[in-house]
This record gives structure tokens, C-alpha cells and sequence, in this order.
């Protein structure tokens, strides 16, 4: 059996990998790209709730938020050492990101205008990215497994704070529950793009399925959520932005219209309405930041310098 084989065998056994095993260069290249993607994605997906930090209209609220922002801190920074176990340095991962040589997931490249949009991105957009991530705690690469079981938990209770603000608003005064119309109005498509593009149409699928990277198609995750958030959004009262969709008795699975794919290679491809100004917030933030990260070294070289002399 060659090497090759037996690596295949591991994964057909559904035995994770782990970083010491031998791996096919082209399998360490898609995870860390797929890895410090999302990555990244945590990281520039804390700007367009940071923004509203300032401006939550409750002091609970505020915290709530505070709370979410921090956790998807803590998920990067997960995610950038599970990158690190398949021997890509932080830095490298990191200035691949603020050169924009690295991608990050599209749906924060769109502004955030009202209190309701902070609503909309945790049912919406934390509700997708929890699909996506529970189907990945049983990705092959042992590391990136397990932190997802980690980021899953924290994930649902971004889920629920954000519904829980959908649903004050909708039971507030119309013109609260227009903010959310609004907001829902805005969201819907992009967190529809968040699954990618159709698996006809993606170049990694196959392969990435037959290494267990990838564990459900593209389709089949955006199919359930839909069917997963249209139940939610009849109880909040408000109107998915689709006049295609409905119940589909014989699929047993609601139908839905086609997504603007112009729009989403257009974002993809760096000219959605705020990529430019994300990667200017990242830039700008580790420049200032340069001098907690020098401090945290050299307080790390004092404290292994002063265990060499003790011992
Ligand atoms: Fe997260
Ligand atoms: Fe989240």
C-alpha cells in the first residue's frame, strides 16, 4: 500500500488526522486555506458589530454584544493555531490577509445601517455560519474538528441573541418592526451566499469531500437553512425578500429563487461595498497594536530566560 492509500484508508475509516501525520501536500494546502479563511472571517467579522458597540440601546444589549464580538475574537483565534499545526507561521496567515492576498467570507463586506442589522447577523449570519460549522466537527483534520465543537456552542448563543432582538423589535412599534423588515430585507441574500457557490460550480468540492474536509455539499446546507429559517421568520411576522419561495409538498422542502451571482462574485472578488474599507480597519488596528504584541514577547523571553537561570 502506498502512502497515499493508506492516508485514504485512515479517511475512508473516518479516523481523524492529526498534525504529525503523513498528508498529501495538496490536502495541507486546501486546509490551510480553508482554515485561515475562516479565520480571518471571525477577525473581520467582528468590525461590522463592533461598530454598533457604542451604540447598543441597552446596557444588557450592550453586553450581549460585547460578549458575541469577543467570542469571535476567541474563534480566530482558535482557528489561527489550527493553521499553525500545519506549519503556517501566524504572521504568514496574517499578512496574507492584510496584503489581500487571502479571502474572508464575503457577507462582511456589507455595511451595517440600523440596531436591526445586529439582529439580522446573529439569526442570519451566525444561524448559517452554525450549519456550516456543526457539518465540519466531522472534518478529517483532527485540530480543526474539535475546535469547531468549541465555536459550535458559542455560535448558538450568537443565534439566539440575535433572534431574541428580531423579536423585540417585531413586537415593538411599526416602525420598529420596519427596522427589521428592513434589515431582513438587506441580509437575506447575502447569508444565502454565505454557503458558496452551487457544488456544479465549485472547484474544491469533490476533492475536498473525498478528504472529509468538506462533509456536506454547498446546496445541501443552504437547502436546510431555508427550510430551517422560514418557520422562524412566519413567527417573527416579517417577510422573506423571495417571490419565488414556497412549500414544495413533494420535495418536502421549501423552494427558492435563484441568487444574484453577479453580485456575489463582484463581492467576492473585492468590490462589494465595504471590503475596502474592512481591510483599512485591519490594517490600521495591527499597526496600533504592533506595541501589545511586543510587549507580549518580550515579557514571554523574559519569563524563559528567568526558568533557564532558576534551573
Ligand atoms: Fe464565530
Ligand atoms: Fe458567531
Amino acid at each position: 500500500m502506498t502512502k497515499e492509500e493508506r492516508f485514504q484508508n485512515r479517511i475512508d475509516q473516518d479516523l481523524k488526522i492529526e498534525p504529525k501525520d503523513w498528508m498529501p501536500e495538496a490536502y495541507r494546502r486546501t486546509l490551510v486555506r480553508q482554515i485561515s479563511q475562516h479565520a480571518h472571517s471571525e477577525v473581520v467579522g467582528m468590525l461590522p458589530e463592533g461598530n454598533w458597540l457604542t451604540r447598543a440601546p441597552s446596557l444588557r444589549r450592550k453586553v450581549a454584544l460585547l460578549a458575541k464580538v469577543q467570542d469571535e475574537a476567541g474563534h480566530g483565534l482558535y482557528l489561527y493555531s489550527a493553521t499553525e499545526t500545519l506549519g503556517t507561521p501566524r504572521d504568514e496567515t496574517i499578512d496574507d490577509l492584510l496584503a489581500g492576498r487571502a479571502k474572508y467570507s464575503s457577507i462582511f463586506n456589507y455595511p451595517t445601517t440600523s440596531w436591526a442589522d445586529i439582529g439580522a447577523i446573529g439569526w442570519l449570519v451566525d444561524g448559517a455560519a452554525i450549519l456550516n460549522q456543526v457539518s465540519l466537527t466531522r472534518t478529517s483534520y483532527g485540530p480543526y474538528a474539535r475546535a469547531m465543537v468549541r465555536i459550535c456552542k458559542e455560535e448558538s448563543f450568537h443565534q439566539r441573541q440575535g433572534y431574541e432582538i428580531m423579536l423585540t423589535l417585531c413586537r415593538g412599534s411599526a416602525a420598529q418592526k420596519a427596522m427589521a423588515q428592513d434589515a431582513l430585507n438587506r441580509w437575506w441574500w447575502p447569508a444565502l451566499m454565505m454557503f458558496g457557490p452551487h457544488d456544479t460550480e465549485s472547484t474544491h468540492t469533490e476533492q475536498s469531500m473525498k478528504w472529509k474536509i468538506k462533509r456536506e455539499r454547498n446546496d445541501d446546507l443552504r437547502q436546510r437553512f431555508v427550510d430551517m429559517t422560514v418557520p422562524q421568520a412566519d413567527y417573527l411576522g416579517i417577510t422573506i425578500p423571495d417571490p419565488h419561495l414556497r412549500w414544495n409538498p413533494d420535495r418536502h422542502h421549501y423552494d427558492f429563487g435563484e441568487i444574484d451571482w453577479e453580485e456575489f462574485w463582484k463581492v467576492v472578488k473585492g468590490f462589494g461595498p465595504c471590503n475596502r474599507e474592512r481591510l483599512e480597519a485591519r490594517r490600521k488596528a495591527h499597526v496600533e497594536g504592533a506595541w501589545i504584541r511586543d510587549a507580549a514577547e518580550a515579557y514571554a523571553r523574559r519569563q524563559s530566560e528567568m526558568k533557564k537561570a532558576i534551573a
